[in-house]
């Protein structure tokens, strides 16, 4: 933790649900942390510690970064798969049942042990500690519903010091089950933040603007006749080559899904299509990695042929500064990810303090300014534009005071 500069870990436990989460409150120099709720298959509580701290402490400089007053925080719950039963409410069972049910719940994937997985066995022995609702009608409680509500007592308990919506695994109807015991939770069916779509479509409004102010510094007035490379044809990526492709981009493509690269070829007239594992090496102007992170590392840096990389993925850089520093030296550009890919976060914080569709389209532009300001101090200072970045965000944090 102390490396890590957190202030808060709180773990948990909800023995008559079987929820076991961690809240990640890293940082909240600049108002109650906000971050989403992810739902993953961790081998081991020390990885979900670990993910859980290192996905708050990147809200920490996302949120900073897009000047919103919210600092960094993350909650994680693991083996949720095992959520895919029901509570039969005062219905007891045997060890044996037990073990049936576990033998049941097959891979650990977020969306398999989703809300689409309700109708396996029940839960052991828990009847007597359902909350009031499903003690009292006697109705089959899902096991799932019911970790969310507890993680809402756990939120409620923080007395607003954290807020969460959706993340990896959740989905709008669990926020809905958090929203049964707290207030501190958005994303809740009906929101804009629970329509997919919006939120993806932000993150990708974020980093078109990203790419013109990217091209901007390095002299190009227009993105007409400009060949932009997107990884990953995704919620976020689609609708950034919708973007691109109205301003006039040519585009190059790839997916691990055939069928995606074959809607984009079809749907945006001149785009071609590269080898997904190759298209880090396209010749073109801008590289766009909308799939995974990871996907720059010491050796796909050497094999860069763009001149500005700015996607969406998360933690698009392997090896950190190192490659950042070796890409400035190559004279590549890079729009660090959670500066440009901030759109969505902006979208979540907008809606909670009341802001409807426009004003959230135009509090995401402002990730041009943003940029901007971390492309002229990496310029004046002469470090990577990721650093500069950092610097710029711990800045915003010494003061307490958000920037929008
Ligand atoms: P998505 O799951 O809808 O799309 C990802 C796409 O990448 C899929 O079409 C998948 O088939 C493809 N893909 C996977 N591996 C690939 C590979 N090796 N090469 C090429 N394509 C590959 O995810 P979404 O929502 O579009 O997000 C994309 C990235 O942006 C993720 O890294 C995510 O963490 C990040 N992000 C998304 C935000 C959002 O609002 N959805 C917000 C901030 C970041």
């Amino acid at each position: 933790m102390e490396r890590e500069d957190m202030e808060e870990l709180v773990f948990c436990y909800d023995p008559s649900s079987g929820l076991r989460a961690i809240i990640a409150i890293h940082n909240t120099a600049l108002g109650p942390a906000l971050g989403g709720c992810r739902c993953w298959s961790y081998t081991s509580e020390e990885e979900a510690i670990r993910d859980a701290i290192k996905l708050a402490k990147g809200m920490t400089y996302k949120n900073a970064m897009a000047g919103l007053p919210y600092g960094g925080g993350k909650a994680v719950i693991w083996d949720i798969a095992e959520a895919s039963g029901k509570i039969q409410a005062g219905s007891g069972t045997s060890d044996q049942d037990d073990e049936q049910d576990q033998a049941g719940v097959g891979m650990n994937l977020p969306d398999e042990g989703g809300l689409g997985r309700h109708d396996q066995g029940a839960h052991p022995g828990v009847g007597a500690n359902l909350p009031d609702e499903g003690r009292h009608s006697g109705n089959a409680m899902d096991v799932r519903a019911l970790r969310f509500r507890a993680l809402g007592r756990c939120l409620e308990r923080l007395n607003g010091r954290f807020v969460t919506g959706l993340d990896l695994g959740t989905t709008a109807s669990d926020m809905d089950q958090i929203r049964v015991e707290t207030a501190y939770v958005t994303d809740t069916t009906g929101s804009l933040g629970a329509k997919d779509d919006f939120t993806a479509d932000m993150t990708a409004y974020g980093v078109y603007i990203g790419i013109v102010t990217s091209l901007c510094h390095q002299g190009a007035a227009a993105l007409q006749g400009i060949s932009v490379a997107v990884q990953g044809l995704g919620k976020v990526g689609y609708a950034l080559c919708r973007y691109l492709h109205a301003a006039g981009a040519r585009l190059i493509v790839a997916d691990v899904v055939p069928e995606r690269v074959q809607r984009a070829l079809v749907q945006f007239s001149g785009a071609i299509s590269a080898d997904p594992a190759r298209i880090h090496a396209a010749d073109c102007k801008v590289f766009a990695p909308c799939a995974l992170g990871g996907v720059i590392t010491p050796a796909t840096a050497e094999e860069l042929r763009c001149s500005i990389v700015a996607g969406a993925a998360n933690n698009q850089l392997h090896g950190g500064q190192l490659v950042a520093r070796r890409m400035q030296a190559r004279g590549i550009l890079y729009a660090p990810d959670y500066v440009l890919n901030a759109g969505g976060i902006i979208s979540t914080a907008c809606e909670l303090q009341g802001a409807g569709p426009d004003l959230i389209r135009q509090k995401v532009a402002g990730i041009a300014g943003t940029l901007g300001k971390v492309y002229a101090e990496a310029a004046r200072s002469g470090i990577s534009t990721l650093e500069a970045a950092d610097r710029l965000a711990e800045a915003i944090l010494s003061t307490g005071q958000a920037t929008q």
